[in-house]
């Protein structure tokens, strides 16, 4: 499974990028507004940290608006991949894109039967909320389970990035069932990074070394 930064943050995204694993990035309305910065120019320099997809939302709610607004953003760099929310509009804008070889991601899928359609209509990516679907107390895991099911079961071209990530076992079970993707936010990779025992261990090892003179 590629792992995917959830970030808007060009700091923490060349950080990250310099741990040697990161595949793409995605970003989102919220975490680009947080940032309060020009919006292509954030993402214009995440193109140039990162050799890899690289997530960008719309806005607008017509279809044509999304179609104008994915041109533009798909102008900056050839690794944008637009963000398409799924909605019948986004559907047809998925599906228009598709036809122009402009890569989509459909955001904001929250079932499976959203995932289908909107790789049906030629998104390159689907993004399912797993922590959005458990805070409404439902299994987001469950959901992201039944959308690697299907597009495996029909060899289904468009990649799963497991979204809204929530914690390290999130990202664990997405890829025990063999999901392409996550998007993972800073503090979780971080999280993922950490452990007690190897902190423990770095101590212990440390101490034997200078006990013994070295
Ligand atoms: C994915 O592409 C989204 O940007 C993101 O994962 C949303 O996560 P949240 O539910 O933590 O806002």
């Amino acid at each position: 499974m590629r792992i995917f930064l959830d970030s808007a943050n060009v700091d923490e995204i060349r950080e990250i990028n310099q741990l040697g694993f990161l595949a793409g990035v995605t970003t989102n309305p919220t975490l680009v507004a947080r940032e309060g910065r020009d919006f292509k120019t954030v993402v214009h320099e995440i193109c140039e940290l990162v050799d890899g997809p690289i997530s960008a939302e719309v806005i607008s709610l017509e279809t044509e608006g999304m179609v104008s607004e994915a041109r533009e953003l798909a102008d900056i760099h050839s690794n944008v991949v637009i963000k398409i929310p799924l909605s019948e509009n986004g559907l047809r804008a998925i599906s228009i894109l598709a036809a122009e070889d402009i890569k989509t991601n459909a955001t904001l899928v929250f079932s499976a039967a959203q995932a289908l359609l909107a790789a049906r209509s030629g998104a390159a990516f689907v993004s399912p909320f797993i922590g959005r679907v458990d805070d409404t107390g439902n299994d987001g895991l469950q959901v992201l389970e039944d959308i690697v099911i299907i597009f495996d079961q029909y060899l289904l071209d468009t990649e799963i990035i497991a979204a809204s990530i929530r914690h390290p076992m999130h990202v664990v079970e997405a890829a025990r069932m063999g999901c392409h993707i996550a998007t993972v936010p800073y503090k979780v990779v971080k999280q993922m990074i950490r452990h007690p025992l190897t902190d423990a261990g770095i101590t212990r090892f440390l101490e034997d070394w200078r006990k013994a003179g070295k």
